[in-house]
């Protein structure tokens, strides 16, 4: 006891050199965070500004998301532990859809899962903040009580092109949805007290040639549609920390661009936290540090060299190393691992799994439903298609959830009366449990999963089964994941074995007067427009968590009404994409340059303004029963400061439900071109009986009013009517009304910073 006890004595002295005295050193969180600093070595100091290094080689293909070992296997990265200034190590960990950490440790026989919850696009389909913020809450909760201080999420790029291979991870095409559905996350998870990354920061929206593609973008693109979603975040909901992305800004790194990270990131929107590098991102050091990336992650031998190198040779400044370290400080003072906070590892997992389900079904869209195809009649269900026995949750890489099961559609149905065909059931489960004999094992994180080849079934077959039952339901399916994207034959459009399934068991199905529904379970939108005409109804599963087939069960045999809206578009055809030209990047097979000449016109403000008809737009979904908009009320005619618009909505069905309300503005088109509108304002009811109404209002600042000018460098408004458009989808607007701003409004002026330096006869047009 005594032997400790002067251990830990000694331990926390140090010498002074300059007193010649032995002192005790600073204690992080009993002395001021300066004196903390200033009794570090140099080396204590570089090595907190990088991380404690990582399980996986570095030089080996590139990054490899792995984890760390010690304290939380799997963990991604933790800081470095000084232990004589008390400052412990904080640990960081994936990721959007739950906690990513490994389920086995040594000598341990219990296995430590997390939940995994609907990923980011389902989430966002439900347009419910407050459902997001349970979510992000209960996730949050199995952060803390794993014993991780920082989880690496949520990840909030805009979906520009529906072949990026992470869009599942992240929420939306627009701003401003993504920004506040990000805030409710962020707030949701912070609330047990640990810390949130959102990422990527910023113009990370493919996959291919992460590590070094250059997104060549104008400012205005930049700012309205790319930060917009982060600035929202960071202002709304303090986020602990921000992770910079791989690629390249206009020519430079985001993690070394001062511009991003300083100029607009802390001075423009006040943010506070730290920014930390994507794993093993940039190329130089020094930079990222005098940008203001504060923590390099996860931690490389050569990030310490070169950092020690700069400073001796005097190009780099050891305040800047303070300025940085300050800040990490900080973030390490509130974390549960300086609290030592005595975490469970026993977080709620059934209390979670029933938020996960209650999420997943609130976040289902029903994209078409005739001769009331759905919800499905108490019968035999004729279940087509792998992925209704063997359904995907979510995605690959490091938004992968090690949860302990998983709910497929066929398991969630047979808990109803809508019961799956025992006998289709059992030769599916023998054709999946050949075809994966025979598929080649993922060899990595960054593998993706190759779908499993359909099984094939003759008209005589198909029409045996039929007599079966009532409802032939097709669950058709696409995963991706981080480190490549999709391709546009035979993913973004259905395989010729799809479609064939698809045709074949619906005119078997129709002749016989019995419904067709199919149900899709997907990462993004794919082609529908070729076979929608075929099928009676279509459910957006998403990839919906691992509660999936209880929440589908719940939609489609009506024990709930489905309430999801599509929180991006699903074009009439690829080429209808505004990024179409520009994905990946034109050339060679690895592009170095993406430009992003769609400039604003991103999803559904290209298609309202240039009458480019969707499959299914931008906000849309249907129930099981009906609402009525009306009554649109502006307090006022004129804008000054603020304005307030209300609507009543109305159930006038006969079933529960929940709608998704939302606010375009129109804006005058003097100097600046406009989008004919953009999404200004969004709510959801709550669930309203058929009968009940509820009145809803929505405020409109400035900075809704306004566009960035490039030019100027600032937020405008510019005076002229603005009108206000509220509906159910972005094409389908119940009721107006219009207001004016008298004079030009100067609403925020901001840093000339990233401006394209290349390449501008190309993005021209889009400016
Ligand atoms: C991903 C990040 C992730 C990190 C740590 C990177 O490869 O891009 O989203 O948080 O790995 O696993």
């Amino acid at each position: 006891m005594l032997l400790k006890s002067t251990c830990i004595y000694f331990f926390l002295l140090s010498f002074s050199a300059a007193s010649g005295q032995i002192s005790r050193a600073p204690q992080l969180g009993k002395s001021p965070v300066k004196e903390v600093i200033n009794a570090m070595t140099l080396e204590e100091k570089i090595n907190l500004v990088k991380g404690s290094g990582m399980r996986g080689n570095e030089n080996n293909n590139g990054p490899v998301a792995g984890g760390i070992d010690g304290k939380v296997p799997g963990a991604a990265g933790s800081t470095y532990a000084i232990p004589r200034l008390g400052i412990p190590a904080i640990y960081m960990a994936d990721g959007p859809a739950g906690l990513r950490i490994d389920t086995a440790r040594v000598n341990d026989k219990k296995r430590y899962y997390s939940t995994a919850f609907p990923t980011g696009t389902s989430l966002a389909s439900s347009w419910n903040t407050d459902l997001v913020k349970e979510v992000g809450k209960a996730m949050g909760k199995e952060v803390l009580e794993y014993g991780i201080d920082i989880l690496l999420a949520p990840g909030i790029n805009i979906q520009r092109n529906p072949l990026c291979g992470r869009n599942f991870e992240y929420y939306s095409e627009d701003p401003l949805l993504a920004g506040y559905l990000t805030s409710a996350m962020v707030t949701g998870i912070q609330s047990n007290g640990v810390g949130t990354s959102v990422k990527h920061f910023a113009v990370n929206n493919q996959e291919n040639n992460r590590y070094n593609l250059d997104a060549v973008i104008g400012q205005r693109a930049l700012r309205e549609i790319y930060l917009r979603g982060f600035e929202i975040a960071v202002k709304e909901a303090d986020p602990w920390t921000i992770m910079s992305s791989y690629n390249k800004l206009n020519g430079v790194y985001t993690s070394e661009s001062t511009s991003l990270l300083t100029a607009i990131l802390r001075k423009e929107w006040g943010f506070k936290g730290i920014v930390v590098t994507d794993w093993y991102a940039g190329r130089k050091p020094v930079e990222q540090v005098k940008a203001g990336n504060d923590l390099l992650m996860p931690g490389r031998d050569m990030e310490y060299t070169a950092i020690k190198e700069a400073i001796e040779n005097k190009s780099l400044d050891v305040e800047l190393l303070d300025r940085n370290i300050e800040k990490i400080l900080n973030i390490v003072l509130h974390s549960p691992s300086f609290k030592k906070y005595k975490y469970s590892n026993n977080p709620d997992l059934k209390a979670n799994a029933a938020i996960a389900r209650k999420a997943a079904a609130e976040s289902l869209v029903l994209l078409k439903n005739e001769k009331a195809a759905l919800p499905l009649n108490k019968s035999n269900i004729l279940l087509f298609g792998n992925a209704s026995y063997d359904t995907y949750i979510g995605g690959t890489g490091s938004g992968e959830v090690y949860k302990a099961y998983k709910v497929s559609i066929s398991d969630g149905l047979q808990n109803t009366d809508c019961r799956p065909d025992q006998q289709l059931m059992d030769s599916y489960k023998a054709h999946i449990a050949a075809e994966k004999r025979n598929r080649p094992q993922r060899s990595s994180l960054l593998a993706t999963e190759k779908l499993l080849a359909e099984k094939k079934f003759t008209i005589d077959e198909i029409n045996s089964i039929a007599d079966r039952g009532e409802t032939a339901v097709i669950t058709i399916s696409r995963t991706a994941g981080e480190g490549s994207d999709r391709n546009v034959d035979k993913d973004y459009y259905l395989q010729a074995s799809e479609i064939e399934l698809i045709e074949n068991v619906s005119s078997v199905f129709h002749a016989k007067n019995k419904r067709v529904a199919v149900i899709l379970n997907i990462d993004a939108a794919v082609d529908v427009a070729a076979w929608r005409d075929k099928v009676d109804a279509i459910l957006l599963a998403w990839l919906p968590g691992q509660e999936a087939g209880n929440a589908v069960a719940d939609i489609v045999t009506g024990k709930l009404s489905p309430s999801g809206h599509l929180s991006i578009t699903f074009p009439m055809k690829y080429e209808d994409v505004p990024s179409a030209g520009t994905f990946p990047g034109k050339g060679e097979k690895r592009p170095a340059k993406a430009v992003y000449n769609d400039g604003i016109y991103v999803g559904y403000r290209h298609n309202v303004s240039f009458d480019v008809k969707p499959a299914y737009e931008f906000g849309f979904g249907l129930s099981y029963t009906n609402f009525s908009i009306t009554g649109i009320k502006l307090n006022s005619t004129k804008f000054s400061k603020s304005i307030s618009a209300s609507v009543n909505v109305k159930n006038t069905g006969n079933q529960s439900g929940k709608e998704v309300v939302q606010l375009y503005l129109s804006a005058p088109r003097k100097n600046m071109d406009k989008p004919e509108r953009e999404l200004k304002g969004f709510a959801k009811t709550k669930l309203l009986k058929p009968g009940e109404a509820q009145k809803l209002t929505f405020i409109l600042t400035p900075k809704e009013l306004a566009s960035f000018d490039a030019q100027k460098s600032a937020w405008i408004a510019e005076k002229g009517a603005y009108t206000v458009k509220i509906g159910n989808s972005s094409n389908n607007l119940k009721v107006n009304q219009s207001f004016t701003l008298e004079n030009d409004l100067l609403v925020e002026q901001a840093n000339n910073v990233l401006a394209p330096t290349d390449n501008l006869a190309e993005l021209k047009s889009a400016e």
